[in-house]
């Protein structure tokens, strides 16, 4: 039978810039009604004429009014609260990065003095304006998820009123905060769903699995799997989908990110099928969640997935996707936008 997504959205991917962005913004726009758009551009998304010229570009490449780019800024602790009332209509949310952590953050928050941050964080928080955050400290690589818990608890609980979004979550020590801070919510990816550790580096090195956070151990994978199946009301799908061209994968020292866009709709169907669970709450995961907690509203897109085996493509203009020359179980069979 058929199996039917409304209006899915994708709550955290990376569309890059030029040659890239328009070789993979499609791979998105097609499939999605919206995405939240990550700013770590070189240089990151820091000014309010950067932010619009960069949602113009995406616009060009995606040329479909059926998909929303929900746009965000790169967090500086300088910000104001007179500059973020002024681009508070243009942006969805904001991102923090610890410097350094991942892909083109070294302009991020360098140590996590709470007091340093509080004049932004307030203003935010006064304005209503959501806070991502990439959640990893810079110590050892598995520990890195669970020793920046106390800091989100620390966020949560100094501003309140501030929704905090804990981006790409990978252990169980952080599904474990969403029951204790109200203000705090999480995203979570595919590929960590998916996969561990072990299919990262338990055999070959696998350069299209290697991602920050780096996927964690099977009882991780098992509780981000409880909330995403349940369709716990603060989770939502957010791919992480971050495409790098082949050869920075495939290379002595190579960049990470996972390339799931243009599989990600088929491998989330078949997850909640083979996991049995409902279509209600994958449609809750992949749609009805991040709207009641954005309180965004975005175009219908109906996407028909089918249980009919689709070869992953070797790559896309040049990126390789997860599992790809691999077959998946599900294809999609048709979209309809209120367009179409
Ligand atoms: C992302 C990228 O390449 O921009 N990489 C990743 O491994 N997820 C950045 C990020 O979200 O950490
Ligand atoms: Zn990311």
């Amino acid at each position: 039978m058929p199996l039917t997504i409304n209006t899915p959205l994708d709550m955290h991917l990376h569309l890059r810039d030029e040659a890239m962005l328009h070789n993979i913004a499609k791979a998105s726009s097609d499939t999605f009604s919206g995405a939240i758009i990550m700013p770590n551009l070189v240089p990151p998304v820091s000014s309010k004429e950067a932010l619009i010229a960069y949602k113009q570009r995406i616009l060009l490449a995606t040329n479909d009014n059926s998909f929303t780019p929900y746009m965000t800024l790169f967090f500086k602790p300088s910000y104001d609260k007179i500059f973020l009332a002024s681009i508070k209509d243009e942006i969805t949310a904001i991102k923090l990065y610890p410097a350094g952590i991942t892909t083109n953050s070294e302009e991020g928050v360098s140590g996590f003095d709470i007091e340093a941050l509080r004049p932004a964080l307030e203003a935010m928080s006064d304005l209503e304006i959501p806070l991502c955050v990439h959640g990893e400290t810079n110590g050892f690589v598995m520990d890195r998820e669970a020793e920046f818990a106390s800091i989100y608890e620390d966020l949560a609980s100094a501003f309140p009123n501030l929704k905090i979004i804990m981006e790409h979550i990978t252990t169980k020590s952080s599904v474990d905060l969403l029951d204790k801070y109200p203000n705090l919510y999480a995203t979570i990816t595919i590929h960590h769903l998916l996969i561990t550790l072990d299919d990262v580096a338990g055999g070959m090195l696998q350069p299209h699995l290697f991602c920050k956070p780096i996927a964690k151990r099977p009882e991780d994978r098992d509780a981000l799997r409880k909330v995403a199946l349940s369709a716990h009301p603060k989770v939502m799908f957010g791919s992480d989908s971050a495409p790098h061209p082949k050869e920075a994968k495939e290379a002595c020292g190579c960049a990470a990110g996972v390339f799931t866009a243009p599989i990600a709709l088929q491998l989330l169907a078949e997850l909640f099928d083979t996991q049995d669970a409902s279509q209600e709450n994958l449609q809750a995961f992949i749609s009805g969640n991040a709207q009641a907690i954005y309180g965004i509203a975005p175009t219908d897109k109906v996407i028909t997935l089918e249980k009919t085996p689709f070869k992953v493509p070797s790559d896309y203009n040049g990126v390789v996707p997860m599992y790809a020359n691999e077959e998946i179980a599900y294809s999609i069979k048709e979209i309809q936008t209120s367009q179409s």
